[in-house]
């Protein structure tokens, strides 16, 4: 049976984006392929207004934070974590042989500039943090972040994932100026899972150039070289880059303000029904994310609650890690509307008497 997803990711790809994948193979050695390259990287720099390098690799997004890690660190890092996805990117790092300090806030909670004061000493090389913490839904203030770490060691990179947060909410890139920010297709962007991308700076770059033993998938300095020709270091998924191109097409025919104020209000909808109908939502005042909005559920048979949405065509998502049995989430991201989020709600409200 097929459902709207309201999940936190792999979000609903609609009916249209799916049939723009549905397109006869090309090479990735073909002047085809080389165009549809060229015309992904010219959408994708107007959608984040960046000139940074993105790179495109096959993969989930945990891929391209690996190569992050593997091209930024040789030695030690400073990882900033609120929830799982940060301590992910710091097993990232330590398994890929890196030396981590750690900086740790409570769930439901932002890191901020305040927290990691005089921490960025000399021999830290690069700090790390995740955008939107998809386990609590909070989204920290990374441009702030980014300012405090520099003030403190201007040679530091800062290390951004942006998995749940980017093209949903404005990361303002020009001002955060990411080293390295990474996502993947199957959250904002409304696609399926299999492509992950970074926006680098040259700065990154340069670190990349000297760096040993990083690997031949992810090693930025290969990637940059086939990247400035409009193709892919290795074979990439090429239907899904077909339908990468379209929903880029459909994201600036919104326009990216447009865009991201359509976030905002469908998080305000589950947020406003979330203080009506539960115990509101864990992130604190401020730092509350327009893409996964994670509702404090009280006592409340999330299973059963499930069930019956399911039952009415809709899916949303569990609650993760620490918070798995407090909460529950919804996603509010990529082609869904304030209307769809609104009939979802509406759902929600009625299974909610029916358990009374
Ligand atoms: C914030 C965040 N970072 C990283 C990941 C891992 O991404 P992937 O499964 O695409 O490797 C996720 C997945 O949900 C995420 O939400």
């Amino acid at each position: 049976m097929s459902r709207k997803l309201f999940t936190v990711g792999p979000v609903n790809v609609a009916a249209d984006t799916l049939k723009s994948m549905d397109k006869p193979m090309i090479t990735h050695r073909s002047k085809e392929y080389k165009q549809l390259h060229a015309d992904i990287e010219e959408k994708l720099h107007k959608a984040l207004d960046t000139d940074y390098d993105i790179f495109m690799v096959g993969g989930s997004a945990t891929v391209l934070l690996e190569g992050a890690a593997r091209n930024g660190i040789a030695k030690k890092s400073l990882g900033l974590t609120s929830g799982s996805f940060g301590e992910r990117s710091i097993e990232v790092a330590t398994t890929n042989g890196k030396t981590v300090e750690v900086v740790k806030v409570p769930w439901g909670k932002a890191v901020k500039p305040a927290d990691i004061e005089g921490k960025v000493k000399a021999d830290i090389e690069a700090v790390h943090w995740v955008s939107n913490e998809s386990s609590t839904g909070v989204f920290c203030d990374s441009c702030a972040l980014a300012d405090e770490v520099r003030s403190q060691n201007p040679e530091a990179l800062v290390m951004v994932d942006a998995v749940t947060s980017i093209f949903a909410m404005d990361l303002k890139l020009r001002q955060l100026k990411p080293d390295s920010l990474v996502f993947g297709t199957q959250k904002d962007l409304a696609l399926p899972p299999g492509l992950t991308l970074a926006v680098v700076s040259p700065e990154m770059m340069a670190k990349s150039a000297k760096m040993e033993n990083k690997g031949y998938y992810t090693d930025f300095v290969k990637l940059k070289a086939k990247n400035d020709e409009n193709y892919a270091l290795t074979t990439p998924p090429v239907s899904l880059m077909f339908g990468l191109d379209y929903q880029l097409d459909k994201m600036l025919k919104e326009g990216m303000p447009a865009r991201y104020r359509r976030h905002q209000q469908m998080a305000d909808e589950v947020r406003n029904w979330a203080n009506e109908k539960m115990q509101g939502i864990l992130p604190e005042k401020g730092y509350q994310s327009n893409t996964i909005n994670v509702i404090n559920r009280g006592d409340l048979d999330f299973d059963k609650f499930h069930t019956a949405l399911k039952a009415r065509g809709m899916e949303i998502s569990n609650g993760y890690g620490e918070v798995k049995k407090t909460t529950f989430r919804v996603g509010t991201m990529g082609d869904l509307t304030v209307p769809e989020v609104r009939e979802l709600l509406d759902n929600m409200s009625a299974i909610l008497e029916e358990m009374q």
